[in-house]
């Protein structure tokens, strides 16, 4: 078997590379460890920014997500019980962002790519790239039924996120990793709970941050703050009700809670992760493969995204004139975004945790709030970041 690019893993980047390149008429098969039904369930990130939306509807990629979508263009920021709401959308050109569950993303994504004629293998296993540094990289694998697959390949697209094996695959000594341990701790919470707000609330409170997410009208996600060494043995649903609705309270009282049944809790490792460059030969790695950023901002889904909508150009140029440009620069492109929200995920955790033992770096978190709520200035830039330039 051959084709033009072997894109491994499908998740938004892999999924969105290949309905993108596919349109520009380059042949490709998707390989992916989990089983179509599990990619199409898996709940994960759930904003989409404006451009990430603009891309995927100059594609006739968008068409439920624009039916059913929320859109949200103002958030609220809770300190010890006193609210102020920022209207991003209003201080940057009327842009918002898109509340579209991950998992509705990949099912569209794959619904278009095989309509389009696409090649998906799912529940495939020992996927194992070779030849990467040559002209003729060669993909093996097993598929569903156990039977060793293979394909040689122009290039290899490196979709599989973090735990994946594209990254692995490129010899030790050529990437640089650049790791950063937040040293806070997430418990993160999905629940069948209809939202108990309109717009998302990020609440700071001296027993730690609390974040109220939104992803549909009958499904929530929150975040509470907690130790890194924490367990999620140790926190029961009803533990983690009783302090979601005291962390999120209003000084008045006014706000109430609803809850629900809890359908995921674990703990998030507050980390971030870069490699750099992100290619190797005829190896080009995108979204969480190449880089983790924590949830704080909503970036993760978005820079695969952008990823994939650089190399997808750089791929069209290559075939359509054989210029290799965008290849070339593909990873210092993909780099610039990626640094960027990197540093905007680190202002906003700076401000939105309040150290109990650091005091120095709590009054900070306190002036950095208090700049936002009270400087136009300051909240434009802000908002700039945060719904994306
Ligand atoms: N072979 C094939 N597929 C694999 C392998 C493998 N060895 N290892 C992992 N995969 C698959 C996973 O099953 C998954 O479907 O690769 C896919 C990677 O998808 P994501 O982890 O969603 O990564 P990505 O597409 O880069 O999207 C990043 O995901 O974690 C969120 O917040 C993050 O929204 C961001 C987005």
């Amino acid at each position: 078997m051959k084709t033009a690019v072997a894109v491994i893993g499908a998740g938004p980047a892999g999924l969105t590379l290949a309905n993108l390149i596919q349109q520009s008429g380059i042949p490709c098969v998707v390989l992916e460890k989990a089983s179509r039904r599990e990619v199409e369930t898996r709940p994960r990130a759930g904003v989409l920014e404006h451009r990430s939306v603009e891309l995927l509807a100059r594609h006739g990629l968008a068409d439920r997500l624009l039916a059913s979508a929320d859109r949200h263009g103002a958030c609220e920021f809770r300190v010890n019980g006193r609210a102020f709401r920022v209207a991003y959308s209003d201080l940057y050109g009327g842009r918002t962002h898109y509340v579209y569950p991950q998992q509705e993303v990949v099912t569209d994504l794959i619904a278009a790519f095989l309509e389009g004629g696409g090649d998906i293998r799912f529940s495939v296993s020992d996927v194992s790239l070779q030849g990467l540094a040559s002209v003729a990289p060669r993909v093996v694998w097993t598929s569903a039924d156990g039977v060793r697959e293979q394909v040689s390949c122009d290039f290899v697209a490196g979709c599989d996120g973090f735990h994946g094996v594209s990254r692995p695959s490129i010899p030790s000594g050529v990437l640089q990793e650049l790791v950063h341990h937040h040293g806070i701790g997430w418990l993160s919470i999905l629940a069948e709970a209809p939202p108990s707000t309109k717009a998302i609330i990020y609440s700071m409170h001296p027993d730690g941050f609390a974040g109220h997410m939104l992803r549909s009208p009958t499904v929530s996600r929150y975040y509470l703050q907690v130790d890194p060494s924490e367990s999620v043995e140790n926190w029961p649903d009803d533990r983690v009700w009783m302090e979601l609705q005291k962390r999120l309270s209003l000084a008045d009282g006014s706000w109430k809670l609803t809850t629900g049944k809890i359908i995921e809790k674990r703990m998030l490792d507050m980390r971030s992760h870069v490699v750099e460059p992100m290619s190797y030969g005829r190896l080009y790695l995108l979204g969480d493969a190449a880089h983790i950023i924590t949830p704080v901002g909503a970036k993760g889904m978005n820079l695969a995204m952008n990823d994939a909508a650089l190399l997808s150009v750089a791929l069209s140029d290559y075939y359509q004139t054989g210029d290799e440009s965008g290849l070339k620069t593909y990873s210092d492109d993909c780099l610039r975004r990626v640094w960027r929200a990197q540093e905007f995920s680190q202002w906003m955790i700076g401000m939105i945790h309040a150290p109990t033992n650091d005091p120095f770096h709590a009054r900070l978190a306190a002036a950095r709030l208090e700049h936002l709520a009270s400087s136009p200035a300051y909240a434009a830039s802000f908002a700039e970041n945060y719904v994306g330039p």
